[in-house]
């Protein structure tokens, strides 16, 4: 179905748009950008399914309020973390997804759905990496005293917090910070820049050399 004649759906998104699917465990504000960059046609994309970990997770209102689908796969009902990632896998698979967007996703993703979605989740992180990866990365910032720090985007890998960086922004530190303060800033930041990494990972014009992410096909950068 060509573009022009694509019908609305209730996100704002278009029926024919590249499927994604966005896992949380907490508040969802990255979420909530993804689904204002979409109704906002900054992002031509659809989120198909949400799925939290948790059942009293923020974001799965803000699915609801916005008309998404959402589930909940409760981490504590799996004896096994691989049961877990399987359960989540074959959720994401049932529904199509193209790409998976982890939004506050507070679990570790395992081999079964890395090997399901190759090069194709994107997580959102409080620091620049590789500096400061895993929990309390704002803390860690002020607490080592760097004076600038920042968003990333990266694709997930096994690695925690050690794949292929899509996108970065800084945000400087001010001496008068706090974790509260600085987490604002830095929250911003992700806001902005994780919609732009989710289209440009949809858009395809985009290779990797070794674990460099590079914008453009293989033939030659292109403007994203
Ligand atoms: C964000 O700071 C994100 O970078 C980190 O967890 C936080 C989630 O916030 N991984 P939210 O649930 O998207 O509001």
């Amino acid at each position: 179905m060509p573009a022009a004649a694509a019908s609305c759906m209730s996100d704002g998104s278009t029926s024919d748009a590249p499927r994604i699917g966005v896992l949380i465990s907490g508040r969802g504000s990255n979420l909530q950008a993804l689904i204002d960059a979409i109704a906002d046609d900054q992002l031509r994309a659809r989120i198909d399914v949400v799925i939290s970990n948790r059942p009293e997770a923020g974001g799965l209102e803000r699915a609801r309020a916005a008309g998404i689908d959402s589930h909940v796969i409760d981490h504590r009902q799996f004896r096994q973390r691989n049961d877990f990632d399987a359960a989540v896998a074959s959720a994401l698979e049932r529904r199509g997804v193209e790409l998976v967007c982890l939004a506050g996703f507070m679990r570790l993703v395992g081999p079964r759905l890395l090997d399901t979605f190759p090069n194709a989740i994107l997580n959102v992180h409080p620091s620049l990496l590789p500096a400061f990866p895993g929990v309390d990365a704002q803390r860690q910032a002020l607490e080592h005293g760097v004076k600038v720090t920042g968003a990333t985007v990266h694709l997930v890998t096994g690695e925690l917090d050690g794949g292929p960086i899509v996108l970065q922004a800084a945000v400087p530190v001010r001496d008068d910070d706090t974790v509260d303060t600085l987490s604002a800033r830095i929250l911003i930041e992700e806001h902005r820049i994780y919609p732009m990494a989710v289209g440009l990972i949809l858009s395809g014009s985009w290779h990797l050399e070794g674990r460099r992410f590079v914008a453009g096909s293989e033939k030659g950068p292109s403007l994203v």
